[in-house]
């Protein structure tokens, strides 16, 4: 099997299921990266994926496109998990998976013998519907380069892994969902992804699933649209548990104590009720636009998503108003953003709330310093506005406020006293994860503000 591209959803399918006994081909258009990926190197942070390639190392390789058409004539099945970069109104663009899309079918037209027919997989988050513009190009590929009687089968396969746990998310996945109206292409898939289904490859990882892990078989356009809505199914939930959270500080009372008494009701779960500055990331942002411009396309309104969209953005303006509260104007004010990832155990910084709040707090004049464990280095290239240190200890010195943006351990585990000694009156904590103990940083003498943990979090 191949995979044109090596970003988190392509590398960890293609090491993951080579790691299961497939031969796998990967494939990327950026040179320096497939270099590195051929030396064991992976282009960005994600715990144990440079392990798993190790361990697969005998059954995975990697190429530029050049060498698309000849792995074509090697491999069944295709998958294509390029980037989808947002558009002007946030939504997914197709342009990567559009040019993948032709030149398969150039390449299926223009030479052979090719394993017949090639299933095409869909990897990348699309909107939905995509799946039969692929079809139309990759058709449109073949007559281009003559060879009308290459055949081709697509199929939807949505990714579901979380950045930083990847590796695990691939290995044992909740459930595999494919979307297809091809019976080849359902067979191939379902023995592709035997091993992980049937959880029956050798691994040193537990605990694994004792079960089998759900094949979900549908059309197309589900298997698109289930992608969509669990990410906006997510997103939303975090929304919701910010809104009570917003009420709770009105009230008096606690979103922790909260979330965990509503999330022992099987019906509602406890995953996904941190309450906080809100999400972002390269997929919840991007997944809520698409879906809304997805309703306006047919000129249908999605009031929920609009507000799931609206909540999370006023979360990033709460930041800035706690600080203001107690910092009154924020000229000339030093303020230590601390974790600068979108989360803990990545280094990726799409959609970071680190960056918003770095932008107004510059635009109101704050200097700002932040400090990240993993993507300080990616921060001080990406935004000139944060002076970038690399010690949180660092960051709070002389700081009249900090806030906890990303709770990696490592600003979780912060001594409260000794930023106490190092920080400037106010030493204002914003504590945008509720990530700390707010007791403890109150009795170190710094002043606490959580979100939504009862009348002292405003
Ligand atoms: C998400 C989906 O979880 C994954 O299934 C999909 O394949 C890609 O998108 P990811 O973007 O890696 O994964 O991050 P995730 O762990 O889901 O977190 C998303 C955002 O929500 C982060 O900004 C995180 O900080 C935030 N979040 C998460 C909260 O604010 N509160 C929570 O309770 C959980």
């Amino acid at each position: 099997m191949g995979v044109v591209g090596t970003g988190h959803v392509g590398l960890a399918t293609g090491a993951s299921l080579a790691y299961v006994g497939h031969r796998v081909r990967c494939l990327d258009n950026d040179q320096e990266r497939v270099a590195g990926l051929r030396e064991g190197r992976i282009p960005f942070y994600e715990p144990g994926l440079e392990e798993l390639l190790a361990k697969s190392a005998g059954r995975l390789r990697f190429a530029g496109y050049e060498r698309l058409a000849e792995v074509l004539r090697e491999v069944d099945v295709l998958f294509v998990a390029v980037g989808t970069p947002q558009g002007a109104d946030g939504s997914a663009g197709l342009s990567n998976v559009a040019d993948v899309a032709r030149a398969i079918g150039r390449s299926l037209g223009g030479s052979r013998p090719h394993k017949v027919p090639l299933i095409v997989v869909n990897k990348s988050t699309v909107p939905v519907g995509s799946a039969y513009y692929v079809s139309t190009l990759v058709s449109e590929g073949i007559e281009d380069a003559g060879g009308e009687s290459a055949e081709f089968r697509v199929a939807s396969n949505p990714e579901f892994l979380r950045e930083g746990s990847a590796v695990h998310d691939s290995l044992f996945p909740d459930r595999v969902v494919v979307g297809t109206d091809s019976k080849e292409a359902l067979d191939a898939l379902r023995i592709l992804y035997a091993p992980i289904v049937e959880q029956s490859f050798p691994t040193q990882w537990d605990p694994r699933p004792k079960v089998a892990v759900p094949f979900v078989t549908t059309d197309l356009a589900s298997a698109e649209m289930i992608k969509y809505a669990a990410n906006a199914f997510l997103a939303t939930k975090i929304s919701f548990i910010n809104e009570v959270a917003n009420l709770c500080e009105l009230v008096g009372a606690d979103v922790s104590e909260v979330a965990h008494g509503i999330g022992l009701d099987d019906r509602v779960g406890s995953r996904f009720l941190s309450a906080g500055i809100g999400w972002g990331g390269s997929c919840f942002p991007k997944d809520v636009a698409t879906l809304r411009a997805t309703g306006r396309a047919y000129d249908h309104e999605t009031p929920l998503l609009d507000a799931a969209a609206a909540v999370n953005e006023r979360q990033r303006t709460r930041v800035i108003h706690k600080l203001q509260r107690d910092l009154h104007s924020l000229e000339s004010k030093r303020v230590a953003l601390l974790g600068l990832s979108f989360k803990p155990n990545t280094d990726d910084l799409r959609g970071a709330p680190s960056l918003q709040v770095a932008s107004v707090l510059t635009s109101l004049g704050a200097r700002v310093v932040g400090y990240d464990p993993v993507a300080g280095k990616a921060a001080a290239m990406l935004a000139p506005d944060i002076q970038v240190v690399f010690d949180p200890y660092e960051a709070l010195r002389g700081a009249n406020a900090a806030v906890v943006v990303t709770e990696w351990e490592e600003v979780r585990g912060l001594d409260p006293k000794k930023a106490a000694a190092l920080m400037r009156e106010p030493k204002l904590i914003v504590d945008g994860r509720n990530a700390l103990d707010a007791a403890a940083v109150r009795e170190a003498g710094l002043l606490y503000r959580g979100f939504g943990r009862g009348y002292d979090s405003d």
